[in-house]
């Protein structure tokens, strides 16, 4: 058995953009497991962008990363020892053992689930909270009807892949912001969306109204700043914006909106929303993408960095468009 497990904790509160020197990894002895209590040897880790608010001692919609405690992360993994009924080794979990190489838990927040058609990483990507964001935000806010034309930024990533997967499901155009042309083109011709804009390219709004003759009617927005001026300028009355995220700010720079009247003008609707506050379309939700990914109707496209000491540069990088495709860290 494993004597010690390697973690990062946070060392420091960033001021602006992240850098390595705000993670310290610890070694720490891993004591012998408890009555009840389960060990996983974690496989993968996912590194998300909501991680950088928690990074800020401010008031959000959760409390903020303590300093010197092991970083907050999804994690999916293999039971390696057990004293719970409910756990054997050799068991497939997701959890939330954040970034470390082993998870003890006493059970709770530990789920088991079956990679026999859907690998274990897809369970923090498509078939996990990233999924169900894309799910939430398009099916319950945005609510696509056939022909309509729904825009997504940060179109190649996690949340916006499946965004306009399932607007083209529901019969919906589907139109994609992203950052260059090798994404962009991954966005049409791989992810099956009618079109993509580089938002790099320097023509962003004239390009965004070339792709949308008939106008917006939801906007999935995951980005903020110039790209949801762009979008807002070409939305349709009574329009629907879900807002999902603000990437473009969480460094701490503002991102202003350059015509906010134009949400009384169109008459929208403008929803924010948090995937963890709506727990009860979860098992809809996974089920449905589950279902699609063994299928291979629903691609997706992963970001590996190899180890645990590569977990902050790849942070890093996911914060400022470097992954392409759901960031992971492969820990075994
Ligand atoms: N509300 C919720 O409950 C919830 C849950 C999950 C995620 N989210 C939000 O959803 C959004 C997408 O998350 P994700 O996990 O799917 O990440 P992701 O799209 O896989 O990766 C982040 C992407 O954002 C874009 N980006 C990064 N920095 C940027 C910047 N400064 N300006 C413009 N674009 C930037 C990059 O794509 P390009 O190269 O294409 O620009 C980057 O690849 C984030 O805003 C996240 O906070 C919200």
């Amino acid at each position: 058995m494993p004597q010690i497990n390697r973690q990062f904790v946070l060392a420091s509160r960033p001021q602006g953009a992240v850098t390595p020197e705000n993670f310290r990894l610890v070694e720490t002895p891993l004591a012998p497991l408890a009555d009840g209590e389960v060990r996983v040897r974690n496989h993968y880790l996912s590194l998300d962008p909501y991680m950088r608010g928690r990074m800020n001692d401010s008031k959000s919609y959760a409390p903020p990363q303590p300093l010197d405690e092991v970083m907050i992360g999804g994690t999916v993994g293999e039971v390696i020892e057990s004293k719970n009924a409910n756990f054997a080794v050799g068991d497939k979990v997701v959890a939330m053992f954040g970034w470390q190489e082993y998870g003890t838990s006493n059970g709770a927040g530990v789920q088991r689930v079956d990679d026999t058609h859907v690998p274990l990483s897809a369970y923090l990507g498509p078939v996990g909270m990233p999924g169900v964001t894309a799910w939430y935000g398009l099916n319950r806010i945005i609510a696509p009807k056939a022909g309509e034309t729904v825009v997504v930024s940060a179109a190649s990533g996690a949340v916006g892949s499946v965004v306009g997967q399932l607007a083209k499901e529901a019969g919906a155009r589907a139109v994609g912001i992203g950052g260059g042309p090798q994404k962009c083109r991954y966005v049409v011709e791989t992810l099956g969306f009618d079109a993509c804009i580089d938002y790099k390219a320097g023509n962003l709004y004239q390009d965004l109204k070339a792709a949308t003759p008939d106008g917006i009617d939801g906007c999935f927005e995951n980005v903020g700043g110039e790209v949801l001026d762009a979008t807002l300028a070409r939305m349709n009355p009574w329009g629907r914006i879900a807002v999902c995220g603000f990437i473009a700010g969480y460094d701490g720079k503002p991102v202003p909106l350059k015509h906010p009247s134009l949400i009384l003008t169109q008459r929208l609707l403008v929803q924010g929303f948090i995937v963890t506050e709506h727990m009860d379309v979860w098992p809809q939700a996974l089920k449905q993408l589950g279902t699609l990914v063994a299928q291979k109707k629903l691609h997706y496209r992963e970001s590996i960095a190899q180890g645990l000491d590569a977990a902050p540069e790849a942070f890093i990088g996911l914060l400022k468009g470097k992954n392409f495709g759901k960031q992971l860290v492969k820990l075994i």
